[in-house]
């Protein structure tokens, strides 16, 4: 069924506006957008769909196809941080962020979406996004994508409780079909680089490992301590002004475990300028070697990897893949596999037989291609 019919449905009325906001795949630059550097993530096909019908009241009523039977109540004028249930936070952060000054009136909304949670694929900034463009569409705004992806971030971090970046909020609004962006997490000025693989006979073939990753517990939130931390002792706001080599040269002064996390901060956001002079010669042989060194520095410097993900990777490696790496936050979620066309089925196949080796969930695979970001997409 549609959305607008199961809108309708739960209702009574048909909504006002729906509006789509992609997840991403995040190409290189992992756990950087809250160290200042430059990430290159672009936006896939499955999206978070949302549909608003506008109250009389300022009351907001809140449905999921994901959560079926449940019915979230709130009221604009009272958010207050944590309210609701998970799932919801990530909506009514919005509606937070926005501010109830800016609201007349609450709405009735229904969300769907076809972006899975706890993929490493971004459902949340999905949904954030989603509503924030909804907003922004319905009362004319005219805000900037980096405004609203301020407004989510804000969301996530300060209602829901997650310490993110802006990477995969922004990724979701700014998004070109075709393009990966080059997005400077300091300022948010962004930069589409194209990226069509198709025509050099290759696909980014994404492994949905299906260990359904936390981010709100405390990893995520301790490894952005240790970065703040390296930044603040080394005399810099963000890690992003550290070279590798100065870095390299200073190791004494820290813990282990903080110059390791540091370590991959650093090398990580040279390996994303790398990467871009990479795709524009378009050397692929060598982007592929730079997901690979990404992927063994989440591993064994950030250690946010997990067997699931490794096994992915280094099957893909072992079976003719240019690069392969972990993506998103991390201990779980996808990995994403470079790779030449006519190997995709042999990749898919090893990979399986690989996870039911180990006993591990079967995982799930599809070729991501570069989409449009968030847009409304029925008005009316
Ligand atoms: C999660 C966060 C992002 C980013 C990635 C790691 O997806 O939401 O802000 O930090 O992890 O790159």
């Amino acid at each position: 069924m549609e959305i607008s019919e199961k809108f309708t449905e739960l209702y009574g009325y048909a909504p006002n506006l729906i509006s789509a906001a992609p997840g991403r795949v995040n190409l290189i630059g992992e756990h950087i957008d809250y160290n200042g550097g430059d990430v290159l993530p672009f936006a896939i096909a499955n999206s978070t769909y949302a549909a608003l019908g506008a109250r009389t009241d300022s009351k907001i009523r809140l449905a999921s196809s994901l959560f079926p039977g449940e019915i979230i109540q709130a009221d604009t004028h009272i958010l207050t941080p944590l309210y609701g249930q998970m799932w919801s936070r990530y909506i009514l952060g919005v509606f937070w962020a926005v501010g109830s000054a800016r609201l007349p009136h609450g709405f009735d909304i229904y969300i769907d979406s076809t972006v899975p949670i706890g993929s490493g694929l971004s459902s949340s900034a999905s949904v954030e996004a989603s509503v924030a463009i909804a907003l922004n569409g319905f009362f004319y705004w005219n805000m900037s994508l980096p405004d609203l992806a301020r407004i989510c971030q804000r969301a996530e971090n300060d209602f829901v409780g997650m310490p993110c970046g802006i990477m995969d909020q922004s990724i979701s609004l700014m998004a070109h079909e075709g393009s990966a962006l080059l997005l400077d997490t300091r300022t948010l000025k962004s930069d589409q680089i194209p990226f069509d693989l198709k025509q050099h006979g290759l696909e980014l073939l994404v492994i949905d490992t299906q260990v359904r990753h936390e981010l709100v517990d405390g990893g995520y939130a301790e490894r952005r301590d240790s970065c703040e931390k390296a930044a603040e002792a080394l005399g810099a706001t963000t890690l992003r002004e550290i070279s590798v080599a100065e870095f390299e040269s200073r190791q004494s002064e820290f813990d282990t475990t903080t110059y390791l996390r540091a370590h991959h901060a650093v090398t990580e956001i040279a390996r994303v300028s790398q990467a871009v002079q990479a795709l524009r010669a378009d050397n692929y042989d060598e982007l592929g070697r730079l997901l690979n060194q990404s992927h063994t520095s989440l591993r064994d410097e950030f250690t946010v990897s997990c067997p699931e993900l490794n096994c992915a990777v280094e099957v893909a490696q072992s079976h003719g893949a240019l690069g392969a790496r972990m993506i998103g936050g991390g201990y779980g979620g996808s990995a994403i596999a470079l790779i030449h066309q006519e190997d995709r089925a042999a990749i898919e196949t090893a990979i399986s037989d690989a996870f039911a080796k180990n006993a591990f969930i079967s995982p799930r695979f599809f070729v991501a291609l570069p989409s449009a970001g968030a847009r409304i997409i029925q008005r009316g």
